[in-house]
């Protein structure tokens, strides 16, 4: 089977050692970053079948600020397949997707520390991929080009939110409600909520 060609928008602390994981694993790799040697290469993404967007998404004045994301995916083309890697707060992804209605949206959470990034990206405990209700169908083809991990799961975006801090702490409770002791059913049972 042909291997997928990847894109990478963002090549900071995430964008640079996923796109050098999935070169090292054989993929190949666009990379585009505003401000490095690699600014040339936007229209290249248009090769790509999946682009991962690892901008900063800051919060301003306790308000969250989504602008460079919507920046960087405007550089993205129709049917595409568009995978969040920035920090995210519940309900943008569907709200990008209402932007973008022409590609396919998802949310892929990261829990990256930056002292261990390359082995975090390379070694990963769990990969959760986040869909919208129009890219849905189209979910594991983003899980299969991931890092392998030993945990994996397909969920509604909405359940994705995103900050690594809570959503630890929401699968424990689901875990204390149903007194079971398996993630997976837990993680199946969370696409029902
Ligand atoms: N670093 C971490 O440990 C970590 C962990 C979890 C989540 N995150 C989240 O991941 C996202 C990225 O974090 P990071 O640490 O990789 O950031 P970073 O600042 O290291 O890198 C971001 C890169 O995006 C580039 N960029 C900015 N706007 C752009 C645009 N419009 N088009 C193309 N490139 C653009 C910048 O030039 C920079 O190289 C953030 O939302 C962050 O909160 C980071």
């Amino acid at each position: 089977m042909k291997h997928k060609k990847i894109g990478f928008i963002g090549q900071g602390w995430i964008g640079k050692h996923y796109a050098d994981n999935f070169e090292e694993r054989g993929y190949e790799v666009i990379r585009y970053d505003i401000t490095t040697k690699y600014k040339n290469n936007k229209t290249k993404l248009k090769e790509c079948d999946i682009v991962f967007i690892a901008v900063p998404t800051p919060t301003i004045n306790q308000v969250f600020d989504d602008s460079i994301l919507i920046d960087a995916i405007i550089n993205t083309y129709k049917n595409q397949l568009v995978v969040i890697k920035s920090t995210i707060q519940i309900g943008i992804t569907e709200k990008i997707q209402k932007l973008f209605k022409d590609r396919y949206i998802f949310h892929s959470p990261e829990f990256l520390r930056e002292r261990n990034a390359k082995f975090d990206v390379d070694y990963p405990e769990r990969s959760i991929v986040g869909y919208t209700k129009k890219s849905k169908n189209k979910s594991q083809q983003v899980l299969d080009v991931m890092p392998p991990a030993p945990i994996k799961s397909i969920v509604k975006s909405e359940v994705v939110g995103s900050n690594p801090v809570w959503f630890p702490s929401v699968i424990k409770r689901y875990c204390e409600l149903l007194n079971s002791k398996s993630i997976d059913f837990v993680f199946n049972g969370i696409e029902f909520v």
